[in-house]
């Protein structure tokens, strides 16, 4: 993800206002394919990492020579350092009532990949309770009727003689003390780890989310000891009740105690509809030590995000954050199984990213590159990952790996990127990298689709052997979107097919950050993406960027939806994807051609099924025009049905104005020849039977 100096010769938009648009449309066209738009996963803005997107609402893996900072924040340190086995890392963790919390590097750790802990000391004598507390993500949202589960590992390292029993209560109380559900775990002294699991309802819903999760004992039971705890959880509901999931409010609609929006589930007729995801997981820094073969601890390496949890050593993200990975391989792939979509799946190709943050990595497009002659293990690798996807779950190590986690089922996969912007050594992608993946993956996966990534400048990609298949990204401004409808109506059709891996309106004309989508922006656009409609022939997927948004903390914006503990905002451009996605036909047809300066734009499709032809309107101007549609039928009814997202220039959805812009519904009169007025920055959708 980077804003591209993707430049192409422009033209100006010129305002039309008030004009009529004569659209005439028959039966000439091409299919649409299914995979049209998609959604694209990178972990950006705190959207997957271990406790907030799916919700993990405190997941605290002691990492190595570390410790997890749940209320990590930008002023934290963001370089490996922020994996101290200091004070720094009880951010938000508690001591309650006379009781001493520090983290340790455990004598005796509960895995090699977690080494340190969380060490809780009582002093001989103490009464009352004692335990401590974690204020979680940004806060604990409590639901009513949600039953979170959780579970810790324990120990005590020098256990007394006489072992010890007692409960802990395990709650989620508010910041004043009053508990709003717990529940008690019995305990004893061990030496060595024990894992404890709980759960409990909520009866409540709380508006406020500045919550506690504590754990706490009885002084008298435990006075005079020093337990060690990690890998504390607590999860609320999950999205197909999956281990390690995902949230609900983000996956699917049905959470009437919050908000009734799918947002991302594709089989629901108020989704969108999306038919793959693309993951970016392997774009990582990849220290000058990795040349050698060591790994450093916080590269995305598929490996260390499968298995279980406690054997997941975590890293510093590629965004400067920490990621657990309690996110990984497995769960993304089971998530986007669950939501009947399929991956595109990147794979590491040897470019080294710089891990310093995003303003300066912004500027800063000069990476290097894994020499040839060491690029061998990265396609070791590569190959082993997509193993772990397809591999047979008997024959295959990889695929065994992925039966032991409970699919032994191959997952779905038809798309390989080969890298992700790589772009930031483009030299040694077109010298060795792209070929040496390219034909080493090719060959072991002969039924595999492959994508190179994408190019700094022009459409046209100049490598050996000649990809099929061909990523752009592209971040900028309304008028280039306006502006950029045609682009894909120059391009040659010689077999070589397009995704629009990532893009968005990031600023407004005068160059200014959004700090979240704008109507302008997300009008802009749609009219970029009846261009996807035209030439879907040779554009046979692509996905808005980046898709989601943590409010409280993030590296990037805009952002397709924003959320926080307990809400969700779908952006202005949430809904053109939305409408794109609900209304994108499965043919294309043909009608009278467009200018690319033209501040209205169209297309026509057609769904065969249920013989609904789908006029989609775009009018990028501020102020009214005409179209007349001239069909090549009758319409079988004459009751047509359109749906409109429109709004004042400027208008956002934001935290304190969710709903600033959504689409609604309106009847019109279909006949052979349709007259639409399209308001002011609208998109619109007209549905004719055909
Ligand atoms: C971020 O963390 C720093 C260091 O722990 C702290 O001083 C600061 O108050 C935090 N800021 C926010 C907004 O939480
Ligand atoms: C990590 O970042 C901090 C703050 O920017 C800096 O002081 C420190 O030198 C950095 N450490 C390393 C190892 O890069
Ligand atoms: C803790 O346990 C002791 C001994 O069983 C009991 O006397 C005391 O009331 C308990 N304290 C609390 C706070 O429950
Ligand atoms: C909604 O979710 C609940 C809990 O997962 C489930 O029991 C219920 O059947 C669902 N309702 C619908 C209409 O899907
Ligand atoms: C969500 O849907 C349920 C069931 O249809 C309804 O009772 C509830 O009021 C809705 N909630 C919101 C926030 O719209
Ligand atoms: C990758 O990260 C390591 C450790 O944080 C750092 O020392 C190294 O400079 C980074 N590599 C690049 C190319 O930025
Ligand atoms: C708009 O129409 C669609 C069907 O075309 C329907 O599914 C949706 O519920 C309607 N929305 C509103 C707000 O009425």
């Amino acid at each position: 993800m980077l804003r591209t100096a993707l430049t192409l010769a422009l033209t100006a938009t010129v305002a039309v206002y008030g004009a009529t648009f004569d659209v005439t449309f028959g039966t000439a066209g091409h299919n649409v394919p299914s995979t049209l738009y998609g959604l694209m996963f990178e972990d950006i803005n705190h959207k997957a990492d271990g406790r907030e997107f799916f919700d993990r609402v405190v997941t605290v893996a002691f990492m190595p020579n570390s410790f997890k900072i749940v209320h990590s924040n930008k002023s934290l340190p963001v370089n490996a350092t922020i994996f101290p086995c200091t004070s720094a890392a009880l951010n938000s963790w508690a001591a309650l009532g006379r009781a001493t919390i520090s983290v340790v590097k455990s004598s005796s750790p509960v895995s090699t990949a977690l080494p340190n802990a969380l060490s809780f000391s009582v002093a001989s004598g103490t009464t009352g309770t004692v335990g401590f507390t974690n204020a979680g993500f940004f806060g604990f949202p409590v639901t009513a009727g949600f039953i979170y589960t959780g579970s810790f590992f324990y120990r005590t390292p020098s256990p007394p003689a006489r072992e010890v029993s007692g409960t802990f209560t395990a709650d989620l109380r508010s910041t004043s003390g009053t508990v709003f559900t717990s529940t008690t775990v019995p305990f004893t002294t061990s030496s060595t780890w024990q894992l404890a699991t709980f759960s409990f309802t909520a009866s409540s819903t709380q508006t406020s989310v500045e919550n506690l999760f504590a754990l706490s004992v009885n002084a008298t039971t435990v006075a005079g000891l020093t337990m060690e705890f990690t890998l504390i959880s607590l999860f609320p509901p999950t999205f197909n009740n999956r281990a390690n999931g995902f949230r609900l409010d983000l996956s699917e609609v049905n959470v009437s105690q919050r908000q009734n929006i799918t947002l991302l589930s594709s089989d629901s007729p108020e989704g969108t509809a999306s038919p793959f995801i693309k993951l970016n997981v392997a774009v990582i820094n990849k220290s000058l030590p990795d040349l050698e073969g060591e790994t450093p601890a916080e590269r995305w390496a598929w490996e260390n995000t499968v298995g279980d949890l406690v054997d997941r050593p975590g890293r510093l993200g590629t965004w400067g954050y920490v990621n657990t990975d309690g996110l990984g391989l497995f769960e993304y792939l089971q998530w986007i199984e669950d939501m009947d979509m399929q991956p595109i799946m990147a794979v590491y190709a040897g470019a080294i990213l710089s891990s310093i943050p995003y303003r300066a990595r912004r500027f800063s497009l000069d990476g290097e590159s894994v020499a040839e002659d060491d690029l061998q293990p990265y396609i070791t690798e590569a190959i082993n990952q997509i193993n772990f996807v397809i591999g047979d779950a008997t024959t295959n190590p990889q695929g065994q790996m992925r039966a032991a986690m409970g699919h032994p089922d191959p997952f779905t996969l038809n798309y390989i990127e080969i890298g992700n912007e790589d772009f930031f050594s483009p030299a040694t992608y077109t010298d060795y990298r792209w070929a040496d993946f390219f034909n080493a993956l090719h060959a072991e996966f002969p039924q595999l689709h492959y994508i190179a990534t994408s190019a700094t400048s022009g459409f046209v990609p100049t490598l050996t052997p000649a990809p099929t298949f061909w990523d752009l990204h592209i971040y900028s401004n309304p008028n280039f979107f306006i502006n950029g409808a045609f682009n894909f109506d120059i391009l040659p059709r010689n077999g070589l097919q397009f995704f629009q891996g990532e893009y968005a309106c990031m600023t407004n004309n005068a160059g200014t950050d959004l700090s979240f989508p704008f109507i302008d922006g997300s009008i802009a656009e749609a009219a970029y993406m009846t261009g996807f409609d035209r030439n879907s022939d040779i554009v046979f997927a692509a996905s808005y960027a980046p898709l989601l948004q943590h409010i409280s903390n993030f590296q990037w914006s805009p952002d397709l939806i924003s959320f926080s503990p307990n809400t969700v905002i779908p952006s202005t451009s949430y809904y053109v994807q939305k409408l794109f996605s609900l209304f994108k036909g499965d043919f294309y047809l043909t009608s009278t051609t467009n200018t690319a300066s033209s501040p209205v734009q169209w297309s026509v499709t057609r769904d065969t099924a249920s013989n609904q032809y789908f006029l989609k309107v775009v009018n990028t101007a501020t102020s009214a025009n005409t179209v007349v549609f001239t069909l090549s039928f009758t319409p079988g009814s004459t009751a047509g049905t359109g749906t409109i997202l429109t709004a004042p220039s400027g208008t956002m959805n934001t935290p304190t104005n969710p709903n600033a812009a959504v689409p609604s519904n309106f009847s019109f009169t279909a006949g052979k020849t349709i007259t639409y007025n399209a308001p002011a920055l609208s998109l619109s959708v007209l549905t004719v039977v055909g």
